[in-house]
């Protein structure tokens, strides 16, 4: 089985976007994800390819999936399917989903780790993080923050891994 990470941050009630931007900034979590993600590979569906200010993710593998067998996305690889994206990620190398809904959704059964930032807030939403079962997941490591500084919400890292 391929390492396959979900790295994604969610609202209160799990909400992840509204016309096709995030919900908040938090430039702690953007640099996080800037170190988790890079020299890796990292897989997302084409709303949130296009929702980038930078694209493709410097140093990175931009995986983006896409229906339309036309479309090609520069400097990325461009993939039509789930199984197509599977087969694409790295065999030994940790790859990271990066989003959105549709893709976050497909991807659950698939993936063994999750890093979760959770912002303690409710946003307005129109995009959302399925429903995790926590039941099946180990919390390994825990950062909580209040409000302040790095954010105007109290938000945590909350890292996970598939139990065996
Ligand atoms: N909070 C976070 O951490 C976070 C992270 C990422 C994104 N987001 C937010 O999530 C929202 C976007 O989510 P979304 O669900 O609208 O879009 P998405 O998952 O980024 O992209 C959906 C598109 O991907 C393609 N796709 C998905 N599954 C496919 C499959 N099995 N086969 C072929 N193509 C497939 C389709 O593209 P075509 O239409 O071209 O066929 C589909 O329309 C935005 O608001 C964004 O800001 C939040």
């Amino acid at each position: 089985m391929k390492n396959i990470s979900i790295i994604v941050a969610i609202g209160q009630d799990f909400e992840i976007g509204k016309d096709n931007q995030l919900l908040w900034h938090i430039s702690d979590d953007l640099k996080r994800f800037k170190r988790i993600t890079s020299n890796h590979m990292v897989i997302m569906g084409r709303n949130t390819y296009l929702s980038l200010p930078k694209r493709p993710l410097p140093n990175r593998i931009n995986v983006v999936i896409t229906d339309n067998k036309e479309e090609k996305f520069e400097d990325c690889v461009t993939v039509y399917s789930i199984e197509e994206a599977i087969d694409a990620a790295h065999a030994t190398d940790e790859n990271f989903i990066i989003g959105g809904a549709m893709v976050y959704k497909q991807f659950m059964a698939h993936a063994n780790k999750l890093y979760l930032t959770r912002v303690h807030q409710n946003f307005d939403a129109d995009a959302f993080f399925p429903k995790i079962n926590f039941g099946e997941w180990d919390l390994i490591e825990q950062e909580d923050y209040q409000a302040g500084d790095k954010c105007k919400y109290p938000f945590s890292y909350m890292t996970y891994t598939r139990k065996s």
